[in-house]
């Protein structure tokens, strides 16, 4: 009997110390009480992912440099990704709603282009899946270049200098509009990652790569702000989708120009038409899933570049860093996705008032600021001109003389077929 108690007794002290193990483990990654997960450390960024299809070359990432700052991609023009992703607004564009294609505005903030080659999905709603695919969007979207393929392909094919180099990298003889797509996915690539920021460092052990306050915000990041339960791993995001309850903003309502886009938007989307109606917010992931859940859900905003890139969130609700931790302070805040008003509420259950102190307030917006190391600068190039073409094949001195062009054939060898 006796042997049989101490038996029992001794087994229960063994669970207990088990218990206690487990939690002092357990403890150590997971920061603050009511998390669902386990989340990922923050980590320092490793080389950006490569898709074996499309290799990172220099010269590649060159001409993509070039069609990133050439307008002729798109519709009439006039803009390019530079516009949208300027390199003196954080590679973003520092208006709360991006601007459009002439004519017409964006409907949501611009994202910074620094960083992008890491995210396995683009954009609020996630709904790209790579750099080669999401470009082409950019470029013929309504909002956004509004290009006619042809039309794009044509003058890429209308100027020597890309046709030399299309030939050079892709072997082709005359420029193909996929490829250029594949070379502006190898600038974002090759150009805009940025490692070894002061994050990275003291990720890696260097301690004087923060200062004592970004230190202090660290900590809070981790642990009573609760942060690292979405901003987490490498890119300080999880990539997932949550409906902190971000306002909507006002020019929805107050603009004309912009409530035609939000509503445009919403009818090109496939929202069933008593949303169509009756919503009035962006129903972010949904718009890709399509299932109720995802109402109101946008991703997880990686914060390695946030000094440069005011204002913030999915249409640039808040204009400082100040503002953002009020918010979360708050516990996030309120939509109508999540106040019940369409009987929808998909607020996401982890934001909590955090009760913050001014100080610890602060210490969280010297973190963020501190960790967006340097700016990634970078003067705008000059794009290459049009110039009439004499190595087109086929063409012929008669042919030639004809649209005027045998100026151009005389001097080269052989001068025409
Ligand atoms: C008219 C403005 C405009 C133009 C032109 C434009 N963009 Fe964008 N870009 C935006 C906006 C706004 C978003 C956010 C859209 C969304 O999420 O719905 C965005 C998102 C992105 C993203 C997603 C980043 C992320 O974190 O998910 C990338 C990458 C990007 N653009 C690259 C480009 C490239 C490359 C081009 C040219 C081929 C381009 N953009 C042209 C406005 C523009
Ligand atoms: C429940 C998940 C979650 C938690 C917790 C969370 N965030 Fe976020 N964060 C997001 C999402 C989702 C977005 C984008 C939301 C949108 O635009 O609607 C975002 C956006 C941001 C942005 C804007 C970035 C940009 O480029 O526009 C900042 C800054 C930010 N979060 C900082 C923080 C800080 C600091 C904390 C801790 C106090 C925190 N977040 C806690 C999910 C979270």
């Amino acid at each position: 009997m006796k042997v049989e108690l101490y038996g029992a007794q001794s087994m229960r002290l063994f669970v207990l110390l088990r218990c206690a193990l487990l939690l002092v483990v357990v403890a150590g990654r997971v920061p603050a009480a009511g998390d669902p997960d386990v989340d990922p450390p923050l980590a320092s960024l490793p080389p950006v992912p490569v898709p074996p299809d499309n290799p990172i070359t220099q010269e590649k990432a060159e001409l993509g440099k070039l069609l990133f700052f050439d307008t002729r991609l798109t519709g009439d023009a006039s803009l390019s990704c530079g516009d949208c992703h300027d390199p003196k607004k954080g590679w973003g564009s520092n208006q709360p709603i991006s601007r459009g294609y002439p004519g017409a505005v964006h409907w949501r903030n611009s994202h910074t282009a620094v960083n992008s080659g890491y995210l396995g999905k683009l954009f609020w709603q996630g709904s790209s899946k790579s750099l080669e695919t999401q470009a082409p969007t950019a470029n013929r979207g309504a909002v956004a270049g509004n290009g006619e393929r042809d039309v794009m392909q044509s003058r890429l094919r209308q100027t020597p200098h890309y046709i030399r180099k299309f030939k050079e990298i892709f072997g082709t003889e005359r420029p193909v509009l996929g490829d250029a797509w594949q070379a502006i996915a190898t600038f974002e690539r090759a150009m805009l990652s940025q490692r070894d920021t002061p994050l990275d460092r003291y990720l890696e052990g260097d301690e004087d790569a923060l200062s004592e306050e970004a230190v202090a915000g660290l900590k809070l990041f981790q642990g009573k702000a609760n942060c690292i339960e979405c901003h987490n791993g490498p890119l300080l995001s999880d990539e997932k989708y949550y409906n902190l309850g971000v306002p909507r903003p006002p020019e929805w309502e107050s603009t004309g120009l912009n409530t035609i886009t939000f509503r445009w938007e919403n009818y090109a989307k496939g929202l069933p038409e008593k949303g169509y109606r009756e919503w009035k917010d962006d129903a972010g992931l949904f718009y890709t899933t399509k299932r109720p859940d995802d109402i109101g859900k946008h991703r997880t905003q990686p914060l390695r570049y946030l000094a440069f890139t005011p204002p913030y969130m999915h249409a640039g609700q808040f204009f400082s860093l100040e503002e953002v931790i009020d918010f979360y302070n708050d516990g996030g805040g309120n939509n109508e996705f999540t106040d019940g008003s369409h009987g929808i509420n998909t607020k996401t259950p982890i934001l909590k008032p955090l009760d913050l102190t001014d100080e610890e307030k602060e210490a969280l917006v010297i973190f963020l600021d501190e960790i967006s190391g340097d700016e990634i600068k970078m003067p705008v190039p000059e794009v290459p001109l049009y110039e009439a073409m004499p190595d087109v094949p086929g063409l012929t001195q008669a042919k030639a003389k004809r649209i005027g062009l045998e100026m151009y054939l005389s001097n080269r060898e052989g001068g025409g077929q």
